[in-house]
């Protein structure tokens, strides 16, 4: 029999076909916004209509040592 095992992977964006596994390990790489994800992984360059359930992903993800909380803000500036 030729049939794998694969595991199932839940596609965020059906556009471009990036998997929720994709999402999460670009913010486990240093993706902190909708932006970032976009850069990396074409996610909601598309249609956009998958871009609530990135913000999702990153909320869930991303907040390790990021102070805030509630939704990410692309216009994040740093003193320093
Ligand atoms: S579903 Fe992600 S850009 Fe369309």
């Amino acid at each position: 029999m030729n049939r794998k095992a694969k595991i199932k992977e839940k596609i965020v964006c059906f556009c471009y076909n990036v998997s929720e596994t994709t999402v999460i390990e670009a913010i486990k790489g240093g993706c902190k916004s909708l932006m970032d994800i976009r850069r990396e992984t074409y996610a909601s360059t598309g249609c956009a209509g998958c871009s609530e359930e990135v913000k999702k992903l990153l909320r869930k993800h991303a907040t390790e040592d990021s102070s805030e909380d509630g939704e990410t803000e692309e216009s994040k500036v740093s003193n320093g």
